[in-house]
């Protein structure tokens, strides 16, 4: 078996998971695996980005991403920037390319981008000469989201290839979803998707799913019901007829997580709006894997990065 601690990516960038090998996702997630157990030790640094710089430029909102990009340099001995766009030229009106060659004339080593835009990280990367990865693009993709799922289901699971996946609400508009629906399909999981059509892009079966519309439907005898937010803040117009309503047909809580296997585990990508996506009791519940999903996150960004600084230049 080969060593996963030399484990390299085939490209100079992680932009999405479309484009990976079912080889190089469990080899990330075989690296993950020995982050897993760093982190949990005292001391939890390594070296292989020592001396490099490392910006996390985020022109949308986020907590929990962007600090665990965060950690994860900074345990892997990186200098890190946070460059959020509230505090940057961004604001003045500086265009998303003028951005990105000023950043690229300070030499960073790795930049870490999160934009509003599909497409939007794919067109930066371009730009520049360091390596970049996507934390999230529009609806488009958010890798580093897939691959700590993948890792949160195979170490409650054992596997991924076989199990049937239910993801379930604002397929419409989740870029989680498109990340999630491209691993697992590599991986050989069958995929489900679970929403009221006003949240279902058109044409998703040709992503490769199984499209419920009701969860009773949708999460029979599945085997992990992964819940996605309702990202109001997307919506231009009205997609749904109230939270109530939406809460009461496509809310999991106890008599519809009934329906799934009985081994069935909940996921959520966060941040979670409790009573609208998911009941409270569930999230908190012995079922729910949304806070391990949260230590995954910091592992698997840390193998992510290490897989990329093994082709860093003088690396
Ligand atoms: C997701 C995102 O930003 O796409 N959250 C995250 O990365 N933790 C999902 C969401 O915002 O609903």
């Amino acid at each position: 078996m080969q060593d996963p601690s030399a484990f390299t990516l085939s490209g100079r960038d992680l932009i999405g998971i479309e484009g990976l090998s079912a080889g190089e996702i469990t080899g990330l997630l075989d690296l993950a695996e020995e982050f897993v157990e760093l982190n949990r030790q005292i001391e939890k640094k390594r070296t292989t980005l020592r001396g490099r710089t490392q910006i996390n430029l985020f022109f949308e909102a986020s907590t929990r991403t962007q600090s665990s990009f965060e950690i994860a340099g900074k345990r892997l001995g990186a200098d890190v920037m946070n460059m959020s766009v509230a505090s940057s030229s961004v604001k003045k009106g500086e265009t998303l390319i003028d951005t990105a060659i000023t950043l690229n004339a300070m030499h960073p080593d790795i930049l870490v981008v999160r934009h509003h835009a599909s497409g939007a990280v794919a067109l930066l990367a371009r730009k520049v000469d360091c390596c970049v990865v996507n934390a999230g693009d529009g609806a488009h993709e958010h890798p580093t989201q897939a691959l700590l799922d993948a890792l949160t289901i195979r170490r409650n699971k054992g596997r991924i290839q076989g199990l049937t996946v239910a993801i379930c609400g604002d397929v419409l508009h989740s870029r989680v979803a498109r990340s999630n629906i491209a691993l697992l399909n590599t991986m050989g999981a069958k995929v489900r998707v679970v929403a009221p059509s006003t949240l279902l892009p058109s044409g998703v079966e040709s992503l490769g799913v199984e499209v419920f519309r009701t969860m009773e439907a949708g999460l029979e005898g599945a085997d992990i019901v992964m819940m996605l937010r309702l990202q109001r803040e997307r919506m231009a117009g009205s997609f749904i007829p109230s939270v109530k309503e939406y809460f009461h047909y496509f809310g999991l809580d106890e008599a519809k997580l009934r329906y799934a296997a009985p081994d069935a585990l909940v996921m959520h990508p966060g941040p979670m709006n409790r009573g609208v996506e998911i009941d409270s009791a569930i999230a908190d519940g012995a079922q729910s894997l949304i806070r391990e999903q949260v230590e995954m996150g910091v592992a698997v960004r840390m193998a992510v990065l290490d897989s990329l600084a093994r082709k860093l230049p003088n690396a």
